[in-house]
């Protein structure tokens, strides 16, 4: 396909997706604050004897509401009943395609590392594909069993699952593919959770009272602890679409702690909030987040071997010939490398003014970071690294 077209089409993917994924941890965030904030009626009210096992009052947007939960199910089901689904399945549905799009229709330049991994495309994606398919069996059948009782338990089992997942994924595919890939299982964790459990309980209860049986609870409480994981699912996902603008943390040497640390401080932040709704005020949870997110700032600091000494002064020639030997395949108006069609980032380095211009913003990619050239696939060399920070250090001047 046409490279612009892909591109465009990745872009409103990609714009579907945050709005499908906002519209479902927005309400998904609703109800689980609803939840929590909710209050007995008192004895012998009207709500009391008809089942409803807690209400609250907000108001918002100008007008009073007063939701009201029923402890297993109303006498009477109403004939209109709110069903919350379309926004996870199309939330997840966004979401793979834009894997494809982005990530498996470009497997051996956004998938494969080969100084960590040499992988056939099909290898790569088939990777990419099971650990989204064999995290959620394997995070169902824990649910299933006994140690689904035990939710702190079972909490602690499957943290401890997906940094194995992370660590392994980080000795087979490139740094940023492998976290985006965690963050795909844990999405696929979550829809599957409202698709396999809470959706299907939610249809036996309804059933059960259409046929005018009361429902079991069990299927009620089922969609609770799914939901109550899906919520602490939320912040580690964020973190790690996000994670992939900062090279710091998917490159790191032991990415996979990085994310653990992340994921730790994300949850822990998460539960202060949680208990919050309740009324519980305990400031030792976002005070264990911001610990984790220090040791994780700390840790993420780039500590690069140190560049070569140049010899003599340099010359913007010389900077000038490197930049067009490693970097305007990619940044020049018309890109000549294989699945770039504009510009990345918009930076432009092909003229010496849109050199000069640019000057800080590719010392830091180049020579602080050193994320710039891409996966160094013109393969720049630590000397020429070095001439572009004495050019930088000298006042990027064309001389
Ligand atoms: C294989 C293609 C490719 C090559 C070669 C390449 N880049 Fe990039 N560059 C990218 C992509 C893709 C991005 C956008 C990264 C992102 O959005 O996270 C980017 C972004 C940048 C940015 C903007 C980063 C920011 O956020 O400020 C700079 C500056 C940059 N590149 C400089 C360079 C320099 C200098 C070279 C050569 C030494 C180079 N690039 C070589 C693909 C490439």
């Amino acid at each position: 396909m046409d490279a612009h077209l892909l591109e465009f089409l990745g872009m409103l993917v990609r714009w579907l997706h945050v709005i499908a994924g906002i519209a479902w941890i927005g309400s998904s965030f609703y109800f689980i604050w609803l939840d929590n904030s909710l209050d007995p009626p008192p004895t012998g009210s009207d709500a009391a004897r008809k089942g409803v096992a807690g209400e609250l009052w907000a108001v918002h947007g100008g007008g009073f509401y007063n939701p009201q939960k029923y402890a297993v199910a109303p006498a009477a089901l109403p004939d209109k009943l709110h069903w919350f689904k379309w926004e996870a399945y199309a939330t997840w549905m966004s979401g793979t395609a834009l894997l494809v799009l982005v990530y498996w229709l470009h497997a051996q330049t956004m998938m494969v590392d080969p100084t960590i991994a040499v992988l056939t495309t099909w290898q790569a994606v088939g990777i990419g594909a099971a650990s989204m398919v064999g995290s959620w069996i394997v995070y169902d059948g824990l649910c299933r069993s006994p140690l689904g009782k035990n939710d702190p338990l079972l909490g602690v089992v499957v943290f401890g699952l997906m940094t194995l997942l992370a660590w392994e994924l980080g000795r087979t595919l490139g740094g940023r593919a492998a976290f985006i890939h965690i963050g795909a299982s844990i999405g696929t964790i979550m829809v599957a959770n409202v698709a396999m459990v809470i959706i299907p309980g939610q249809r036996k209860m309804v059933e059960a009272m259409r046929a005018g049986r009361l429902p079991d609870p069990i299927y009620g409480q089922r969609g609770k602890q799914r939901s109550v994981h899906n919520n602490y699912f939320v912040l580690p996902v964020l973190f790690i679409m996000i994670s992939n603008h900062y090279a710091s943390t998917y490159s790191h040497k032991q990415a996979w702690a990085v994310l653990a640390l992340f994921s730790a401080a994300a949850v822990s932040i998460r539960h202060f909030f949680n208990r919050r709704h309740k009324g519980v005020l305990e400031w030792r949870y976002p005070a264990i987040g911001a610990v984790l997110l220090g040791i994780v700032a700390w840790w993420t600091t780039p500590h690069l071997a140190p560049l070569p000494k140049v010899n003599g002064p340099v010359t913007f020639d010389q900077v000038r010939a490197i930049i067009g030997q490693r970097c305007v395949t990619c940044h020049s108006p018309s890109p000549t490398f294989t699945g770039i069609a504009q510009p990345p980032a918009g930076v432009l380095l092909y003229t010496p003014d849109a050199i000069m211009l640019n000057a800080q913003r590719l010392y830091q990619q180049v020579v602080v970071t050193r994320i710039m050239p891409l996966g160094n696939v013109t393969q720049i060399t630590d000397y020429e690294r070095a001439v572009i920070a004495a050019w930088v250090a000298d006042g990027a001047k064309i001389k």
